[in-house]
């Protein structure tokens, strides 16, 4: 007998009407009017059955902190940087625990199964680190959570960062990351992309780094980062996070650039949310927008996702965890409008953000895991109109999370009570 079967199902790539067996966690069968007995049936009715959200890009020891010790009152990333700064001593480890877990219940609910987060490793107490790593281990049975070791203040910058990153990889943290643009010089900068990725490839690790989060059109680590994956043969193990100077780069560069980062493969994730708000503060008009370059960097066959980036916290003061949202802005500053472009925003959250972080064993085909959710929308492109309700949430084939479908009951004068959705 089955475990779960899922009937008429509509899938991500179109098909309608579709059956999903899940035996033992993992998918066992997908083929239209699939009968079996099965311990739970669950009719989908021709909603959208999606593998899980994926978050590439977060900071999760900075959530749900916005307005401690105070707020950002620029709007820049500069001044998040110095806020970040101040509060840093003043949180606890009990804190930045109880802050994470309370997102990860929220990511839950919103069907975000993968988070890929930055830790800031420059306090040599490593609080944030071992908060998160604590963190990690208990929402393992439902999130896969990934950590970056992060030099928030510059890897060469900040006293002891290097020293303190490397006990961050030996505590256990995954990932090796970077932020040269905030380095002091370009030529620091590119020495510090240079040893992080020697670094990474000694442990044999991957490599995600803040990497040109500027409006400066002459930032050009994107160009060392691609240089340092293919000189080390670390090719679709690194991740270019932000690149925001090549929105405001010179078109002639740009395509000597876009080819480079082919050439090593490098992932790129944009940050929609965060940095169409963060960006362009230094211009007058016209503002710039400073999201990368999304619709180029994909027609050149590179790996595009969109993070989240943060949640209230010193950068921005919204979000609630919904990769939807994400997916919704990034389509709109990336004037990503067509039926394929709206598709690949939502490629951007589920997909493409699962290849950012190496996720094996990803997706609705047989011998996946029983990862998915039932979002209250026909397509992806519906449930990105409607931030579509997460209506079910499975991992494993267990019942993660649910929500009331959203209808609205209208009670209009001379007309019979009636409920409304919005979907077609
Ligand atoms: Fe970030």
């Amino acid at each position: 007998m089955l475990d779960l079967l899922i009937h008429h199902a509509s899938l991500p790539d179109g098909r309608k009407e579709m059956s999903l067996a899940v035996q033992d966690g993992k998918i066992v069968e997908v083929s239209p009017g699939l009968q079996a007995p099965a311990q739970q049936t669950v009719d989908a009715q021709g909603y959208l059955l999606s593998p899980p959200f994926v978050d590439p890009h977060f900071h999760m020891d900075a959530t749900l902190s916005y307005g401690l010790p105070r707020v950002n009152q620029s709007g820049t990333l500069l001044e998040g940087i110095a806020l970040w700064g101040e509060l840093k001593p003043l949180l606890t480890q009990d804190e930045l625990v109880e802050h994470a877990m309370a997102y990860c219940d929220w990511a839950v609910a919103k069907g975000l199964l993968a988070i890929r987060t930055h830790v800031d490793v420059c306090d040599a107490r490593l609080l944030a680190v071992d908060a998160l790593l604590d963190v990690k281990r208990q929402v393992a049975p439902y999130i896969n959570l990934q950590l970056v070791a992060f030099p928030q203040d510059g890897v060469l910058r900040a006293p002891g960062a290097l020293d303190n990153l490397k006990r961050a990889l030996d505590k256990g943290v995954d990932v090796v990351g970077g932020i040269p643009h905030f380095e002091r010089t370009m030529v620091d900068g590119a020495a510090s992309v240079k040893l992080l990725c020697e670094l990474a490839a000694e442990r044999g690790l991957r490599v995600d780094m803040h990497c040109d989060e500027s409006d400066d059109p002459l930032s050009r680590h994107v160009e060392t980062l691609a240089y340092e994956t293919q000189r080390l043969g670390l090719h679709g193990r690194v991740t270019g996070s932000h690149l925001t100077s090549m929105h405001s780069m010179d078109n002639y560069y740009v395509s000597k650039l876009i080819a480079l980062m082919t050439e090593a493969q490098l992932h790129a994730v944009a940050n929609p949310l965060i940095n169409i708000t963060l960006q362009g503060r230094h211009d007058t008009y016209p503002k710039r927008r400073g999201m990368t370059r999304v619709p180029e960097l994909l027609a050149a066959g590179i790996n595009v996702a969109f993070g989240h980036d943060c949640v209230m916290d010193p950068w921005y003061s919204l979000g609630s965890g919904d990769m939807l949202e994400v997916a919704h802005m990034g389509l709109h500053v990336a004037q990503m409008t067509s039926q394929s472009a709206m598709r690949a925003c939502f490629d951007a959250v589920t997909v493409n953000a699962a290849r950012v972080m190496g996720l094996a064993g990803y997706g609705l085909e047989v011998g996946c895991h029983a990862d998915f959710v039932l979002l209250q929308a026909r397509d992806p492109v519906e449930a990105l109109r409607l931030r579509a309700t997460r209506l079910k949430v499975f991992k494993r084939g267990q019942l993660l999370a649910e929500s009331a479908p959203a209808v609205a009951q209208l009670h209009l004068p001379q007309r019979p009570t009636q409920t409304a959705w919005m979907g077609a």
